[in-house]
């Protein structure tokens, strides 16, 4: 996950820098101190949690129990930072602590999203969770995918394009897990592709079996091949394709894979440094709604 810029005015040693003017009492300057100093170590857990659940020994079954566990008092924290930026129980007195409090609500936010995807990732892989199938027309779904991410590719300067047959049979599947697979992808291919670049969501039909095939496919800057099975594995992000801004934690294509498995497809992903992505989600015939 791209670590957050602090808003923060820190001097070398990491410590606020406190600004003594003429105007400022002694105490407040402390204060300031003490606040920035709250806030740098808030910095550090994030960090230090981000290594915990990152790590590679700790077990699947571990890892959500501590993201479970952190959703409330993170949740807490950014309600209580959220009371003091609206300034709801009165002014927070200096321009200083609204930045503080700030940092404090981006960090919780930054943990609960990672927590977030834990569990995601932990719910796709369980078999506990029943699969709730309904009648699902594609164009459907992939409209709703698109106008979700309609901001982000506006602010990367993407365009977004579909071809779905005409002929494209309703599916029978469950709607939540197909569309949030729908979404990681297209998010990805936004993502990774630079700026006039073209992300196009195919759906047709494979006539020789009837399989259902959707293809996201992006102009984006690919994948190496020594990197494409492993970019599948939790937590593991290309560094070179983070230039420092693209924020997510490396485990969308671990839970869109767990996903698909789940509802019955299969899971490929194609691609050419330089050219692009394509990724596609393969179902047998079996996934259509009965005539
Ligand atoms: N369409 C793509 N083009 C180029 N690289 C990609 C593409 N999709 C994924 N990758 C690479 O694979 C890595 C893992 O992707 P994944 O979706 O699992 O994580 P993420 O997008 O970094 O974070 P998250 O999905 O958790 O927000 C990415 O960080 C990126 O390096
Ligand atoms: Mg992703």
């Amino acid at each position: 996950m791209a670590k957050k810029q602090a808003h923060s005015d820190h001097g070398p040693t990491g410590k606020a820098v406190g600004h003594v003017n003429g105007n400022e009492p002694a105490a407040t300057d402390a204060s300031h101190s003490r606040v920035a100093e709250l806030s740098n170590l808030l910095d550090q857990a994030q960090t230090q949690l981000h290594a915990t659940l990152e790590a590679k020994e700790m077990a699947d079954r571990d890892r959500a129990m501590l993201a479970h566990e952190l959703r409330t008092p993170l949740t807490a924290i950014m309600g209580f930072a959220d009371v003091m930026r609206t300034e709801l129980l009165g002014p927070l007195g200096h321009e200083k602590y609204r930045g503080y409090v700030k940092d404090i609500h981006c960090s919780a936010q930054h943990v609960l999203q990672l927590c977030d995807a834990v569990l995601d990732l932990a719910r796709a892989q369980s078999e506990e969770i029943p699969i709730e199938p309904v009648d699902i027309r594609i164009a459907d779904s992939v409209d709703k995918a698109l106008s979700m991410l309609g901001g982000m590719a506006v602010e990367y300067g993407i365009k977004l394009e579909t071809e779905i047959a005409p002929d494209f049979p309703i599916l029978h599947t469950d709607r939540h897990m197909l569309e949030r697979a729908l979404i990681n992808l297209v998010s990805n291919a936004i993502k990774f592709t630079p700026r006039g670049g073209r992300v196009t969501v195919v759906a047709k039909v494979d006539p020789a079996d009837g399989a259902v095939i959707l293809v996201i496919s992006d102009t984006g800057i690919g994948i190496a091949p020594e990197d494409l099975a492993r970019v599948m594995r939790p937590f593991v992000q290309i560094k070179a394709a983070q230039n420092g801004k693209r924020p997510g934690s490396g485990l969308g294509l671990p839970i869109t894979e767990a996903l698909v498995r789940r509802l019955g497809g299969e899971f490929e992903l194609r691609s050419k440094p330089g050219v692009g992505t394509a990724a596609t989600i393969r179902f047998p015939r079996a996934i259509q709604r009965a005539a």
